[in-house]
């Protein structure tokens, strides 16, 4: 389908006739159903591949109606703090608005084909000592002193987007799923998606609302030890947080739906990663994969119901680190240039 997240659920989002109809054809991203990982536990498993927006993570359905949104306002440009994703969609959407774009980044923790992303589209980049935390407070300030827009999603704009991720889900299963597992960093993704499925189950789209299960990593888990960490660590570079901004309309979405927030550790996000990749075809970031490590977890303790209907919500693509799966797969065998060395190596 040739439209974006504006075009496709306009009506559900706050725009007016004003509102630039700003795209890069975001969102419609495939549904994809898991046959192999997991099938010893009888449940209905997809993927939501993420990955597949036009930047490359799930970032883009909500940076194209914040964009809008500013370009609307009047702005002069657009700033954020970001462990990545954030900085490499803020500055596409801002290309293409034509307006400028910050991004704010924590120094030598940023994966290189983000990083790549957003300098090639231009953006002004200034890596700081500190983490994504201290990178957000630089950002509201420079918001604020520069007179530019902030496109962190404290934006409320930036959730509105990224509700339709949900509602995607839905019309494609024609109904909510039984559960949802979610990488947590911020904490502003899994907020949309419960305000996405509620509308849907307000407006009798949708009859229930999926259990909502938060997945962080165990060196960056402020949200299962329910405080702030002051030096969050994790290979899983997207979700590096310590300190969410949306800590408490996560806790409410967790709540509300009967779900739990819990932690897996880095080891066990490069095995998911591994059997995503070689069981399913499918290659996500390392926080993306936190949610397959998790429910493989999950089932491992026998929770995953039988007959359940469940998605992984594979929120960036694997392109995007590309160094990840060097920390476990062997280097390819290299031979010289001549077909008995190549057979040789092939008949092994
Ligand atoms: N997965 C990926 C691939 C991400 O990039 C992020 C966040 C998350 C999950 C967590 O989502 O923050 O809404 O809980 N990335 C932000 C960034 C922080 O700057 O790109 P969240």
């Amino acid at each position: 389908m040739l439209t974006g997240i504006i075009q496709k659920y306009g009506e559900f989002l706050p725009i007016s006739s004003g509102t630039p109809r700003l795209s890069l054809c975001e969102g419609s991203t495939p549904l994809v159903r898991l046959r192999r990982l997991g099938e010893e536990t009888g449940a209905e498993i997809y993927a939501k591949i993420e990955g597949a927006n036009p930047t490359g993570s799930f970032k883009d359905r909500g940076m194209v109606l914040a964009v809008a949104k500013a370009l609307e306002e009047g702005t002069k440009g657009v700033v954020c703090a970001s462990t990545g994703n954030t900085s490499a969609s803020a500055a596409a959407y801002a290309a293409a608005a034509g307006i400028r774009c910050a991004v704010l980044l924590p120094k030598g923790k940023v994966a290189l084909g983000k990083l790549s992303q957003a300098l090639a589209f231009g953006a002004k980049a200034v890596c700081i000592e500190g983490n994504f935390d201290a990178a957000l407070q630089f950002a509201r300030q420079a918001a604020a002193e520069l007179g530019v827009t902030l496109v962190n999603s404290v934006n409320p704009y930036r959730l509105w987007g990224q509700r339709s991720s949900a509602w995607e889900i839905c019309d494609d299963l024609s109904d909510a799923p039984d559960w949802l597992i979610i990488p947590v960093g911020n904490a502003g993704n899994i907020s949309a998606y419960c305000a996405g499925f509620e509308f849907y189950k307000e407006t009798g789209r949708s009859t229930r609302l999926p259990r909502l299960i938060g997945v962080q990593a165990e060196g960056a888990a402020p949200m299962v030890r329910g405080a702030p960490v002051s030096f969050p660590e994790t290979l899983a570079t997207a979700i590096r947080i310590g300190n969410p901004v949306s800590a408490d309309k996560a806790r409410r979405a967790v709540e509300l739906t009967n779900g739990q927030f819990m932690a897996v550790t880095d080891q066990e996000i490069l095995d998911a990663q591994r059997k995503l990749a070689c069981l399913e075809g499918i290659f996500a970031e390392p926080a993306s994969c936190a949610t397959a490590a998790a429910f493989l977890k999950l089932a491992g303790l026998g929770k995953m119901q039988k007959g359940s209907r469940g998605v992984l919500v594979l929120t960036g693509n694997g392109l995007k680190d590309p160094e990840a799966p060097m920390h476990y797969l062997p280097e390819p065998v290299c031979v010289p240039g001549s077909w008995d060395a190549i057979r040789e190596v092939l008949s092994r």
